[in-house]
């Protein structure tokens, strides 16, 4: 063991370290949360429960779960300097710009204040990270829009404060949809953890230097921006359109299949799941359910299922194992609510933070810690005499 990571010389170890949070079988398509299937989660639970159990470890009762809503509630505001950061960005800047920017300028609010070898401080740290990133993203979508940002309302839920402060208007009331609010709580849900991805990898790297929560979780939303990762619920929606109607899917699948073209299907295909992504399944339910409450119907979701359907009958894609994964119908309900794409990877992000802070908050608090520090194959040339530059 060096540090966290597992070198062994004699293989390409994947284990990368131990952490009793998630638990995914990829061949059978099975993820856990402390034991809880996510099935079971997304349609009992909510956010604010599953944060608890990531955190806590147990699932709360009523009491312990009324005072970590009202804890997290008391940390939604954001310092009023940072507001004035939101004006240091063009108009058009993308949202993840905008997050990584300002969850970075968190650590100069609280670094001095976050003794992270002990446990309470880092719990506040945790809890201020999960109570801003919904006041972070809805500013970042208002900025972009040109319209007044709206302060937290803590008598609302977690995800109806994120709605309004999103949707809302200081020039009328705003009424938080329930069938929407709890559509997108079960998104949250469906997005809170996911085991030893890219960038919670990122975040365990960063934390295992001792760098503060803040700047770690501002490293996990940087790698989340990727479409190979989070950003693929951004690029699998602007792909729908593109394909626009069922009659071109065929062409798009054989792109995908084509090796000389570097399109590939975003949305399908996973690093673990060699079977279906059991969010997808939760998330394409989410879809047809949303859609009847808002009476809406978005042809992108027809053109959706029919993807999916010619992809699992093709060779291609059944003999690489390639299933739809939590990305592929993410953006078609988004959308539905009222988000622009470019705020699908922030949304992940949003929810993706409490995974971040419980495996950092995991990782920290193992007196066994060390740095990470990966090793490599060395490929290149063997040692040989600098050649003076009048002899190249
Ligand atoms: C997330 O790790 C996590 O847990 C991530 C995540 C989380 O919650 O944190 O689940 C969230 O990031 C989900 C993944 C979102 N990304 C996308 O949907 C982008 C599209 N998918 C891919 O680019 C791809 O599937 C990856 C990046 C997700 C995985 O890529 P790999 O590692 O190459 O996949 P693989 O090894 O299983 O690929 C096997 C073969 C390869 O072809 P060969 O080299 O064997 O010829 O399948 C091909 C790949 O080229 N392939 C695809 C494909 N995905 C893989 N071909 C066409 N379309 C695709 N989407």
């Amino acid at each position: 063991q060096t540090g966290m990571f597992t070198y062994d010389p004699g293989f390409t170890s994947t284990a990368s370290c131990e952490s009793g949070l998630t638990f995914i079988d990829g061949d059978e398509g099975v993820l856990l949360h402390r034991g809880y299937p996510i099935g079971q989660l997304a349609e009992e639970s909510s956010f604010m429960e599953v944060s608890y159990l990531l955190l806590n470890g147990e699932l709360p009762n009523q009491g312990e779960l009324n005072k970590f809503t009202h804890t997290i509630s008391r940390h939604t505001m954001l310092h009023e300097q940072l507001a004035t950061f939101y004006r240091g960005f063009r108009r058009d800047a993308h949202p993840m710009a905008i997050m990584c920017g300002v969850v970075g300028a968190l650590s100069a609010f609280y670094h001095d204040s976050t003794d992270i070898t002990d446990p309470t401080q880092r719990m506040i740290a945790s809890h201020r990270l999960i109570a801003k990133m919904p006041t972070i993203a809805a500013m970042a979508y208002k900025y972009s829009v040109g319209q007044p940002f709206l302060y937290p309302q803590n008598d609302l839920s977690y995800t109806g404060n994120f709605l309004r402060m999103t949707f809302g208007v200081p020039a009328e009331p705003y009424e938080v949809n329930p069938v929407v609010e709890k559509a997108l709580d079960r998104i949250f849900i469906l997005h809170a953890d996911h085991e030893q991805n890219a960038s919670t990898s990122t975040v365990r790297l960063a934390g295992s230097s001792g760098a503060n929560p803040f700047a770690c979780i501002a490293a996990g939303i940087a790698c989340l921006w990727g479409p190979a990762h989070g950003g693929a619920n951004e690029a699998a929606l602007n792909m729908l359109h593109e394909i626009g109607r069922p009659e071109r899917i065929p062409e798009f699948i054989a792109r995908a299949k084509d090796k000389n073209d570097p399109f590939r299907l975003m949305g399908f295909g996973h690093r673990v799941y060699k079977n279906y992504d059991p969010r997808a399944t939760v998330m394409q339910k989410t879809v047809r359910e949303v859609f009847a409450a808002l009476n809406v119907s978005n042809p992108v979701f027809e053109v959706a299922l029919q993807l999916e359907e010619m992809a699992l009958k093709d060779d291609y894609f059944v003999e690489k194992k390639l299933f739809p994964n939590v990305d592929f119908y993410s953006g078609v309900i988004l959308s539905a609510i009222g988000f622009p794409t470019t705020m699908f990877t922030a949304l992940f992000a949003l929810a993706r933070t409490v995974g971040w802070v419980a495996q950092w908050n995991e990782m920290i608090s193992d007196p066994e810690q060390k740095i990470g520090r990966p090793r490599q194959l060395y490929t290149g040339p063997t040692e040989r005499d600098y050649v003076p530059i009048t002899s190249r």
